[in-house]
């Protein structure tokens, strides 16, 4: 059997390039999305399925990594035709999917249907389930149970969870070391909300910079295989990201880190509750679902819809012509 190669630099510290994977050369088409997720598809020279390994490439290459949130199948699918690097099934669910106040309320039942569901629709982007509150809090044994579940029933790649204190540190510690890739996640944390005192950026006093700055190496040291940095200046982001050995994504931490996350229903127009300073429009679906609604409504109540030469089984001239008789005969 023939094989091909792969190299890829593993991160900026590693030196030269390091194998990452032999493939059997031309096995593609038939397998299966689950054998294609763990073989990686070979197909015109890239594997599409993307791994820790491809992601640590482009932030030493300085390629930017491309992040988004996502909750359901469809979405999933389009993010993933588009080129997403990565997915997060974040628990920003609970507001953007479930319509609470806050990701207080969020279980992990909805946490694994949806990954489950993103899983589908985006079978070879690096997918991340975050863990909700109080699923990593309790316990090391909590935190790698509930860990595990979101690898080994929805399929994901790896976890997040929010955060940065002791404990936090140790639980990250512990399911790192249960073999599971987790990305700490510092900064505008909204499960910290209460401590925070509201949805406030974070880091803008040089004091309060240093601690994030020193929280990232934290959690690199206890295990964390990337970082999520949110709602923070830029040149927190800058600082965080230059002093980084693995991945640095940002959600409002400015232009330095490696990759910039969104949620995907504030980039598309979707969500309009409230829109965060640091979000940019790329579409603006509500307005179109708005239209589409609303011509749908208009056209029903004046009986333009459905139209029958069009919206409509046919049947053929003479069963239409015995029904008549039948019905007649009544
Ligand atoms: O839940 C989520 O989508 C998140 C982002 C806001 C960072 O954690």
């Amino acid at each position: 059997m023939n094989y091909v190669l792969h190299y890829s630099t593993i991160s900026k510290n590693a030196g030269a390039p390091q194998l990452l994977r032999f493939l059997p050369a031309g096995k593609t088409k038939s397998q299966s999305s689950a054998a294609r997720r763990f073989a990686g598809e070979f197909q015109g020279g890239d594997l599409l399925k993307k791994t820790i390994l491809d992601l640590n490439r482009m932030a030493a290459e300085g390629e930017k990594i491309t992040y988004l949130t996502c909750y359901d199948y469809l979405t999933a699918k389009y993010q993933e035709r588009a080129g997403v690097d990565m997915i997060l099934v974040g628990d920003s669910l609970g507001m953007v999917l479930l319509g609470h106040d806050t990701t207080f309320p969020v279980t992990m039942e909805d946490m694994l249907n949806a990954c489950k569901a993103v899983r589908r629709g985006a079978p070879n982007t690096f997918l991340i389930g975050d863990m909700p509150y109080m699923s990593y809090q309790v316990s090391d044994e909590q935190a790698i149970e509930n860990a595990g579940r979101f690898i080994k029933d929805a399929g994901c790649d790896a976890v997040k969870m929010e955060g940065c204190n002791p404990q936090i540190s140790g639980r990250l510690k512990a399911i790192a070391e249960a073999g599971i890739l987790v990305s700490g996640h510092i900064g505008l944390t909204p499960q910290f909300a209460g401590q925070l005192g509201g949805y406030k950026a974070q880091g803008r006093t040089a004091d309060a910079a240093l601690r994030l700055v020193n929280q990232a190496g934290e959690l690199e040291r206890a295990g964390a295989a990337m970082i999520l940095v949110e709602g923070v200046p830029a040149v927190v982001g800058k600082a965080v990201t230059e002093r980084a050995g693995i991945p640095i994504l940002g959600i409002g931490a400015g232009s330095y880190t490696h990759g910039q996350l969104l949620i995907y229903a504030d980039m598309v127009g979707y969500y309009d509750n409230f829109t965060p300073k640091f979000v940019k429009k790329y579409a603006d679906v509500g307005a179109e679902l708005l239209r589409g609604f609303t011509d749908y409504c208009r056209e029903v109540k004046e009986g333009k819809f459905p139209d029958d030469g069009v919206h409509s089984y046919k049947i053929a001239d003479e069963e239409s012509k015995k029904l008549e008789r039948l019905l007649n005969g009544l």
